[in-house]
């Protein structure tokens, strides 16, 4: 009975496809039960439990000691065991690992990355505005990331075609083509770490190899889990979640006007963005057997609190399905909940707001092109394929 054929891969709104709208699918699995189990709801078909009301999705994610993030699954791709850091880290090593790298995401340090992040996006938008249609994820929404995160991790923009291609392929390919992607990637990191040991520089990479846990310098797999991570981290949700938020704008030019004539709103409407086009679905291993809400979820039971889910609850946001750039008191959980709330919280919401803000400033009144519809996914990181653009 509590087996509901429905998942974030296959259902229908989740497989690539035109005009999709994968929010408004997964908003339709609320009610009861309020935890079902999905038979095949992970990229390698595994199935999960689904939590699905905000309250339950926030319990599990504060119990880390019941519901462990710690699974490998990058290296595990290379036949390794080593985790990314701190996602997959356990608690107390987990908070050790929080207490070092916090401060690099502060919001002072935000606002001294801004510039960076101001200059890529206007110098980019700058070229765009010259033509009156582009292919909003291939031309602004993905270089703009990428830049963004080598710049702070000390690389210049000229890596950022490959690394475009490699997350691509370790997100959305399969095979041997994932793999090569994620050796490349694991390569990346380990020449950026031994480049910043003989060079440092003032960057997020030097600040890494440089830096000490409990007395010791951190070994090279620790360095390599924490420059894996924040690049699968911080590109592929900051690309979906501009995707989506200019999806939206192009459909309701007068929102599209209002945030133009009023750049101070953007900042709460980016609130109400991230709440309903959330984009990233946790997953969770069950440590021990475990009564939860009246389900019996077994030791080794992977849980999915699927973001996107939680912040369409009707128990937890009046009118969910709305989207209301104003909304007050939006306590989404787009970024997580409990322990592993996102580290680059603060880098995201300035990185799209920034993006969205120059985006209005250099271009005119924009529309989804006539003749093509943006393509969307679900999956474990819900996204937008492509997006056409048209302005005159
Ligand atoms: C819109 C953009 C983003 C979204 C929606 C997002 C979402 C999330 C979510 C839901 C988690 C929790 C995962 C879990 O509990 O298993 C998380 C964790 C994390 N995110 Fe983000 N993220 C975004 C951007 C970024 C950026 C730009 C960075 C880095 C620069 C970043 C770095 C991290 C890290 C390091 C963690 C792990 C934290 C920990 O385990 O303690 N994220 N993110």
């Amino acid at each position: 009975m509590l087996v509901r054929d429905f998942n974030l891969f296959t259902s229908p709104g989740m497989v690539p496809m035109a005009n999709g709208d994968p929010h408004a699918a997964v908003a339709r699995v609320h009610g009861e039960p309020y935890i079902f189990y999905s038979t095949c709801n992970t990229r390698d078909g595994r199935g999960t439990w689904v939590i699905t009301r905000a309250c339950d999705q926030r319990k599990v994610l504060e119990d880390a000691e019941t519901f462990s993030s710690h699974r490998s699954i990058f290296s595990s791709a290379l036949g390794e065991d080593w985790p990314m850091i701190p996602l997959e880290l356990q608690p107390p090593t987990h908070s050790i690992f929080r207490a070092l790298l916090d401060p690099q995401f502060s919001p002072r340090r935000v606002i001294e990355l801004e510039r960076n992040v101001r200059q890529q996006a206007s110098a980019m938008i700058e070229l765009i505005a010259r033509s009156t249609s582009c292919d909003f994820m291939r031309d602004f929404a993905l270089p703009f990331t990428v830049n963004v995160y080598l710049g702070f991790m000390g690389f210049s923009n000229s890596r950022s075609d490959e690394l475009i291609r490699w997350v691509s392929d370790l997100l959305h390919g399969n095979g041997a083509k994932r793999t090569e992607a994620a050796q490349s990637i694991v390569n990346f990191i380990d020449e950026l770490a031994a480049m910043r040991r003989n060079q440092p520089a003032a960057d997020f990479m030097t600040f890494v190899v440089q830096a000490q846990v409990e007395g010791r310098y951190l070994t090279n797999e620790e360095v390599r889990g924490i420059g894996v991570l924040f690049l699968i981290a911080g590109l592929d949700t900051v690309a979906a979640a501009l995707g989506f938020d200019l999806a939206y704008l192009a459909r309701n030019p007068e929102d599209q006007e209002s945030l133009r004539r009023e750049p101070t709103r953007i900042a709460t409407a980016v609130e109400e963005l991230l709440r309903a086009y959330s984009t990233v679905q946790i997953i969770r291993v069950a440590t021990k057997d475990v009564d939860f809400e009246g389900v019996s979820i077994r030791k080794g039971d992977l849980v999915s609190c699927a973001t996107m889910i939680a912040n369409r609850d009707p128990a937890e946001f009046k009118c969910p399905d709305t989207i209301d750039l104003a909304r007050k008191d939006n306590h989404h959980i787009a970024f997580g909940y409990g322990p592993h709330l996102c580290l680059g919280a603060n880098l995201a919401r300035r990185e799209i707001a920034i993006g969205i803000q120059e985006w209005l400033a250099r271009i005119p009144t924009f529309r989804i092109k006539e003749g093509t519809v943006p393509i969307t996914h679900g999956g474990h990181v819900f996204g937008v394929k492509n997006l056409i653009l048209t302005w005159s």
